[in-house]
């Protein structure tokens, strides 16, 4: 945009906001660039006019910014600075290619000095409230990074101490397994070997989400033979539960993924089916299409229906309603999992009738 649409310069009686343009320096900034550091000397007040900058601060020991905000073209900052001559309380880097208006403080003094009293009131008046804003996303910033930094420490704990009784429930089993050749201990020995596995992986996928870990393990996934895997592994669970599980796959829909993952986003989901069921008699009903360039998984429920209340922000952290110890992971999480892989989540849901999340993957290229 130009500088002279920018919001701040029209606050300006026109001639002032010549003056402005003045004396504005037009500078380009490339994605990564610091524009200021913390610490540094207030001097200038700076306007976006494309692009888009990123506000840091410094926590915690080392090399650790938190993200408090962003700031997009039409908007201003640093003029926190000018006005009570601190230094810099922030750190502002570009995010992304950016041109900004820099305009120092000496030259809108002077500036101000012949603007009328009710115009300086009005562009003072935005300070306070925009500082209200920033603090407040501030202080949810570094209460969201402390609950995943507690969350972290506690998997990592319970993954450490459970790791070697884990491990001897996995070799009971295996001996379990060949003492037993029939079929029926077999597939039991088997499957308590994979639920330990489960469990271990779970966690790990708790304490990658919490560091902010989204590495994929990705591999060709034939998604029939994952969901009917699925179904096998949560059929002990479900059947004590008087739910219904169903799995209805198209054959052949074969998506690049990691499965351990897609597993993990289909053990939270189920979670939260059987909890909206809540004892009573249910149906949870997984189905897998094409359509169009994805691979579609429709899960449902005919649990109680997501409340009004979080519905906009259900896919947030620490987002949880109506539950005793619910931290509010769940859906985050595989929220992050279709994201990873590249693909969308959206969710029908009516109150008393049930629940439905649409899970988009991107069609293997076969070659
Ligand atoms: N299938 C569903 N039916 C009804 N409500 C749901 C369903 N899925 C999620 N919810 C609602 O959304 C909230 C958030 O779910 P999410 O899985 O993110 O966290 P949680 O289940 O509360 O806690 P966590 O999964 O971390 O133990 C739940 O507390 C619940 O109120
Ligand atoms: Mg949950």
């Amino acid at each position: 945009m130009k500088l002279e649409e920018h919001e701040f310069i029209r606050y300006f009686e026109p001639e002032q906001a010549a003056q402005i343009s003045q004396v504005a320096i037009i500078k380009k900034f490339n994605l990564q660039d610091i524009v200021f550091e913390e610490g540094d000397d207030s001097d200038a007040i700076f306007l976006v006019l494309e692009g888009q900058v990123k506000v840091s601060k410094k926590s915690g020991e080392g090399n650790n910014y938190v993200v408090i905000t962003s700031i997009g073209s039409n908007s201003f900052f640093g003029e926190l600075g000018i006005i009570n001559k601190q230094p810099r309380s922030a750190r502002v880097v570009a995010s992304q290619g950016t041109t900004l208006a820099k305009i120092y403080y000496n030259h809108l003094i002077d500036i101000l000095a012949e603007t009328k009293g009710d115009v300086v009131l009005k562009i003072l008046s935005i300070v306070p409230q925009w500082l209200h804003n920033v603090t407040t996303k501030y202080v949810n910033q570094l209460a969201y990074q402390e609950k995943m930094t507690l969350i972290g420490e506690m998997v990592n704990t319970i993954i450490h101490d459970f790791r070697s009784p884990f491990t001897g429930i996995q070799l009971s089993s295996s001996i379990l397994k060949e003492l037993h050749p029939d079929q029926e201990s077999q597939e039991w020995c088997d499957l308590i070997y994979m639920q330990v596995q489960r469990m271990l992986n779970m966690a790990e996928e708790v304490l990658a989400f919490s560091q902010g870990d989204t590495k994929l393990y990705s591999q060709k996934v034939e998604i029939g033979k994952l969901l009917k895997n699925f179904k096998k592994l949560n059929q002990v669970y479900t059947d004590s539960t008087f739910v219904e599980l169903i799995v209805n796959v198209e054959e052949g829909l074969i998506i690049n993924a990691d499965e351990n993952k897609i597993n993990r986003a289909l053990q939270n989901l189920l979670a939260n089916s059987l909890e909206a069921i809540n004892q009573n008699k249910g149906k949870i009903e997984i189905k897998a299409q094409r359509k169009d360039r994805w691979v579609e998984i429709i899960f449902s429920d005919n649990g109680y229906g997501i409340p009004e209340e979080i519905k906009n922000n259900l896919f947030e952290a620490f987002v949880s309603y109506g539950k005793q110890g619910g931290i509010g992971l769940g859906t985050a999480i595989v929220k992050a999992i279709v994201d990873a892989h590249g693909g969308e989540i959206f969710f029908e849901s009516t109150l008393g009738k049930g629940t439905t999340f649409y899970l988009h993957f991107p069609v293997a290229k076969i070659y």
